[in-house]
């Protein structure tokens, strides 16, 4: 069997799955049914367009079976109110209550999160959760001797170091705010798209833990220090040749927000 193939019993020669193939790969017969292009196997994305795309389920997508695609659930639509009030009623959460995030939780919200886009559909974006509450103490010290390493001179970082530090020696955690679990996505630094994959991947965690009753602040000092800071590299221990794009500190939030702050107009140039 070719990789993708078409039932041209039920194909109706809309024309869906040309239009939608980004590898411009499904091409139109004479006669208007589709047909791949010869040697296409190795440009196609497995995007799955063409599956989930067909009103007939005319296109037999070798790696792409049927049951693998399910149908999209109209009932479970959101509308554009919901999908802003989502959007703007979302804040950087940083006082958690004492309490564990159940791995499975973490896993549904990944698997969630999965589905963001990723350059070419490469889907490279790996996951480091960190919940061990020793491991969680220990980064924090090594945290701390980062901001220590930033703190010094005269950089554009230097005030804001010795302020972080001042709050540290007042018993304040702000490298991870108590957070009892980080997500990193990471992937490889080879990859050139992979900093914009892991940066929307964290984005649709944020909005699915908040749909699924958490909280998340995005951690710069954490993933900053994690590319950077030697004793942070080796810490969090990831395959050699990847690094971190995103962090996020996770939990039950502690405090309930009432209100939306106003965010800056847009600033907009229709060309
Ligand atoms: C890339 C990025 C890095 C951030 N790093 C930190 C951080 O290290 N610590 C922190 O407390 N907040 C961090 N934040 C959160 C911002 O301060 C926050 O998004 C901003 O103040 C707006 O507040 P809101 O998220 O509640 O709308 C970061 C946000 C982004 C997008």
């Amino acid at each position: 069997m070719a990789l993708v193939e078409f039932n041209k019993e039920t194909c109706t020669k809309c024309g869906a799955c040309i239009a939608a193939c980004p590898g411009c790969i499904i091409i139109p017969r004479k006669d208007g049914f589709p047909r791949l292009f010869p040697g296409a196997d190795d440009y196609c994305m497995r995007c799955g367009h063409c599956v989930g795309i067909c009103p007939t389920d005319s296109v037999i997508h070798k790696e792409m079976p049927l049951e693998q695609c399910p149908l999209i659930d109209k009932k479970l639509g959101v509308s554009f109110e919901q999908v802003s009030q989502l959007i703007k009623s979302r804040r950087s959460i940083r006082e958690f209550e004492d309490k564990a995030v159940p791995r499975e939780l973490i896993q549904r919200i990944i698997d969630t999160a999965r589905y963001a886009p990723t350059g070419h559909n490469m889907q490279e974006v790996q996951w480091l959760v960190i919940d061990n509450p020793e491991e969680l103490h220990r980064l924090t010290a090594i945290g701390v001797d980062w901001f220590r390493s930033m703190a010094d001179g005269d950089t554009p970082w230097t005030q804001q170091m010795q302020a972080i530090l001042r709050m540290h020696e007042l018993g304040f955690n702000i490298f991870l705010r108590n957070a009892p679990a980080v997500v990193v996505p990471f992937s490889e630094k080879s990859n050139p798209i992979a900093a914009a994959d892991c940066v929307i991947a964290m984005s649709y965690f944020d909005l699915a833990a908040r749909a699924a009753g958490l909280g998340c602040y995005w951690n710069g000092y954490f993933y900053v220090s994690a590319q950077s800071f030697p004793p942070m590299v080796e810490a969090i221990a990831l395959p050699e040749g990847f690094t971190p794009y995103a962090a996020a500190g996770m939990g039950y939030p502690r405090y309930k927000y009432r209100r939306i702050p106003p965010r800056k107009n847009a600033r907009i140039i229709y060309h």
